[in-house]
């Protein structure tokens, strides 16, 4: 029997990760090649008619899972029944700014679009953040969406851990798929810590660590942390726009893993609600290996921190800590956190 469609809503469709995203989800990337879906747009009204264009194209596709497109800009018809939530919609980053810098923009949307959702998503809504600063605007939605359960509010980190795999597959010269369990720990910012130390990469004898596989420690714990720390800033440079198609790649990566399960023995990066798992201060919103089943996602726990890890996964809950303070927020006190 064919399976009911689900409903996607992806925020600031008109943009250009939505414009990337919405055929990956029409054609199955996110939930399975199996899965009708029914996909929400959200944009503004200055966006009203190019978003009606993606509308347009996506009829045009003839996508056989797309059971239908709402294209609105109104919030509350975009949230309504929504059974997954990506959030894309926010004001980008340019050439020259910090993450940070575009934190003031995105606060008041996600205050706003929080209370949508609450009232109007499906109970169990699975929500995904991707605008940034994501990690904090996922934090103020769960604040502004109390009913929504803590479980349920993520945000993007897969683009970093994919960006790690991608540069050990191109250093060891081996399948990207071959390579797993690397983890981004922190903020999707330049201060996340991407940690190889319990990555491994499958060759012909069998399964090998990459630390042992690289064999240039210098490399792992210098260059190859920068590298996947400033990638974004890199495609910024070269693009004159941030990244679009790895960013929408990753949100499918994201949701697909989260409903349909990890494989066996393998974990990803997701930015989740700390329960204090490794000494993080529980209540941030911070990026953690996880394996996930059922729906749901777990932390991997146990994992041997060593000393440089630690001072590297406390500097970025340390940017976390200092984001939701009271007075970082547009340069003024807007404590988001004790409303
Ligand atoms: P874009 O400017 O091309 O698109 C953003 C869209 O959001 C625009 O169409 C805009 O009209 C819309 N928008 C603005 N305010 C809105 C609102 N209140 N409601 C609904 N829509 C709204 O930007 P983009 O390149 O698609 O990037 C989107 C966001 O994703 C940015 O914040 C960017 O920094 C972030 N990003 C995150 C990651 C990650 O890994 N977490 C990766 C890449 C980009
Ligand atoms: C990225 O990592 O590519 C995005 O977060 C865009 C940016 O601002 O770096």
């Amino acid at each position: 029997m064919a399976k009911d469609a689900v409903r996607v809503l992806v925020t600031g469709a008109a943009g250009q990760i939505g414009y990337a995203l919405v055929p990956m989800i029409a054609r199955g990337a996110m939930l399975g090649s199996d899965q009708p879906v029914i996909l929400h747009m959200l944009d503004i009204p200055p966006a009203a008619e190019a978003l009606n264009g993606v509308k347009m194209e996506l009829i045009d596709a003839a996508l056989p899972l797309l059971k239908g497109v709402v294209a609105t800009t109104d919030v509350v018809e975009a949230c309504t029944s929504v059974n997954i939530a990506v959030m894309v919609g926010g004001f980008p980053r340019k050439v020259g700014m910090e993450r940070k810098d575009v934190m003031s923009k995105n606060v008041s949307i996600y205050k706003a679009q929080a209370s949508a959702l609450e009232q109007y998503a499906a109970k169990d809504c699975k929500v995904l953040v991707v605008a940034n600063p994501a990690n904090t605007n996922a934090l103020v939605l769960k604040e502004f969406a109390p009913s929504i359960p803590e479980k349920n509010i993520t945000c993007l980190t897969r683009l970093d851990h994919n960006r790690a795999l991608g540069q050990i597959s191109e250093r060891l010269n081996v399948e990207v798929s071959n390579v797993k369990n690397v983890i981004i720990w922190g903020n999707h910012s330049s201060t996340q810590y991407p940690d190889v130390n319990h990555a491994t990469v499958t060759i012909s004898t069998g399964e090998k660590s990459v630390r042992e596989l690289v064999a240039d420690d210098q490399w792992l714990n210098g260059e190859f942390i920068i590298t996947v720390q400033q990638r974004g800033a890199a495609i910024i440079k070269a693009r004159k726009l941030s990244s679009a198609l790895s960013a929408a790649s990753a949100a499918c990566d994201h949701i697909h893993d989260w409903v349909l399960g990890t494989p066996k023995g393998t974990w990803v990066s997701m930015g989740v609600y700390s329960d204090g798992s490794y000494g993080i201060p529980a209540g941030l919103i911070y990026s953690f290996p996880v394996t996930c089943a059922n729906g749901q996602w777990s932390i991997v726990q146990d994992l041997k921190i060593d000393k440089f890890s630690r001072a590297k996964m406390d500097a970025t809950a340390n940017e976390l800590i200092e984001e939701k303070t009271p007075g970082f927020i547009n340069g003024k006190s807007e404590d988001f956190l004790s409303k």
